[in-house]
């Protein structure tokens, strides 16, 4: 893993922490990510998810809550027969059926919870504190009975007295839980009350402590950190972030900032996340935001004139890691904050050339259409480069104005005005349509020095959408029997064809002056 250039060494404050040298990754993305609203994943598509999970290193894939359907049983079978490398958890209640349906799943861990604040104790369980601690000490000891390893949740631990919080976690400890998890079941945790709170337990608690936080305040993760800053040695999270309400702590970020901020020995293979995290918001459906952390579109992308110049001359100037550490892609986006450096990279990269006034030329379009609020992708540069390379180097004709008038049962009728030689003409013409319009007014405006015909006109749209460049190929001919093509790309398609003939108006008549200076 690359370094981060850093003033303050991490590893100088580690002293001060209780740290382990690695942590493990439980995953609950088939679990509690599943349980985000809208998300409904079938068998095959819990398949394929665990096992990218499994490729990509995570320690334990909490495969889903058996008990609670028939899918949820045949998914976890199905994933039980695939030996994977991780370790295969299935939830369930402090209740005998759902650790009995975890065993018939043949999964070899359980994730058993009981819900433990007064809030819930009250209204939703009707049980005193001692009817909590004895069920779930007599869950943790029928699931050991039965040869399951036992992580312990208590469910809204944050907002259980903490006395009594410690007394039933040193309760189903001494009944052989393997690992004690505390949920921030709604996302309560700040990074001062997770720090207290995970001390507290590692000083009452000797097995493993694990860390189930959710991002109702979206610091699941920073709170998770924290907790594994006091000790903790196992993380829940989900892929995307995926998960009840606001979601869990996000695996692809605590991984990156676990292995680079902190210099953590991990089991993820990092360069896989960017695919997975897709293949993820795919299945489910929930679309990771562009500005997502580490994996969205935009995490690599840099557009400001500034940045890409940085970039373009050394990309940790203006990113803390390189795509590739995440399986990701750089990406130099155009639009309105774009510099010329920017453009240059790219038509480099497309091997394309121009004069510094081309480049100019494609710089203030690039502008032009960012102000329009369009982003302009390579093979819309490309197009409008091209249409820049086709462009006669002399203005003969310049186009001063354009209006055009259209209807159904109307005939179209286009006002052109055009410089000519320095002079001023305009005239209106109809036609079949707008563009036909266009160029019979423009036909009659330049009959006098030249006198042209179409032969060939094409216009196609370069990328899709309503609001896509339209690009026209054009090739006309003179009297003479001179040919010339025009091209232009634009986003308005009228323009995008007057520009283009007229583009090759300009050729023809640079043909007929040079033809003139030889015959002289
Ligand atoms: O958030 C939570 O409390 C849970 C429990 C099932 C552990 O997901
Ligand atoms: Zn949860």
């Amino acid at each position: 893993m690359e370094k981060v250039f850093e003033t303050i060494n991490i590893e100088d404050l580690k002293s001060n922490m209780n740290m382990p040298k690695t942590v493990k990754i439980f995953d609950t993305t088939l679990r509690d990510g599943e349980q985000a609203p809208g998300i409904s994943l079938t068998v095959d598509d819990k398949i394929n998810i665990a096992k990218r999970l499994d490729t990509l290193g995570v320690d334990t894939i909490e495969i889903g809550f058996p008990v609670s359907s028939e899918g949820e049983k045949e998914a976890a079978r199905r994933a039980a027969d695939l030996g994977f490398n991780a370790t295969l958890c299935g939830l369930a209640r402090t209740k005998e059926k759902d650790i009995n349906a975890v065993i018939n799943c043949n999964l070899p861990y359980v994730h058993t919870f009981i819900a433990t604040s007064p809030l819930h104790r009250q209204y939703k369980l009707k049980k005193s504190r001692e009817e909590v601690i004895s069920t779930a000490v007599g869950a943790v000891e029928y699931a050991k009975d039965h040869g399951l390893k036992v992580e312990f949740s208590a469910e809204d631990a944050t907002r259980t007295e903490l006395d009594f919080l410690l007394e039933l976690y040193k309760e189903v400890e001494n009944a052989g839980a393997d690992v004690i998890n505390v949920p921030d079941t709604v996302g309560i945790l700040v990074p001062p009350t997770t720090e207290k709170l995970i001390q507290e337990i590692k000083s009452n608690i000797n097995v493993p402590v694990s860390l189930h936080f959710h991002n109702d305040f979206g610091l699941a993760v920073a709170n998770s950190i924290v907790g594994i800053e006091q000790g903790a040695s196992q993380v829940h999270c989900t892929i995307n972030g995926i998960g009840e309400r606001g979601g869990n702590a996000s695996l692809e970020e605590l991984a990156v900032s676990l292995k680079v901020a902190y210099n953590m020995d991990l089991s993820i293979d990092t360069t896989q996340l960017y695919d997975i995290c897709n293949f993820v918001g795919y299945l489910t459906g929930i679309k990771i935001p562009p500005n997502k952390p580490v994996i969205g579109e935009n995490a690599f992308a840099h557009e400001a004139g500034i940045h890409v110049d940085g970039i373009l001359k050394n990309a940790m100037t203006y990113e803390p890691i390189s795509p590739e550490v995440v399986g990701h892609k750089r990406r130099i986006a155009l639009g309105k904050h774009t510099g010329h450096a920017a453009i240059k990279s790219k038509l480099d990269k497309l091997d394309i050339e121009l004069t510094e006034k081309q480049l100019c030329d494609v710089y203030n379009q690039v502008k032009a259409l960012g102000d329009k609020g369009k982003k302009v992708s390579d093979i819309e540069l490309q197009s409008i480069a091209i249409s820049e390379l086709s462009t006669g180097e002399k203005e003969y004709i310049k186009l001063l104005g354009l209006n055009v008038i259209t209807g159904e049962s109307v005939s179209a009728t286009a006002t052109v005005k055009l410089e000519i030689e320095g002079e001023e003409y305009e005239t209106a013409e109809i036609g079949v349509g707008p563009v036909d319009a266009a160029v019979n007014a423009i036909k009659e405006l330049v009959n006098e020095i030249v006198e042209i015909k179409l032969e060939e006109y094409r216009l196609e749209a370069v990328t899709g959408g309503t609001d896509a460049l339209a690009e026209t190929f054009v090739m006309i001919s003179d009297d003479d029997g001179n040919q010339a093509t025009g091209r232009y790309t634009n986003d308005d398609v009228i323009i995008s064809s007057v520009v283009a003939v007229l583009n090759s108006i300009n050729k023809i008549l640079a043909i007929r002056e040079l033809e003139s200076k030889h015959e002289n």
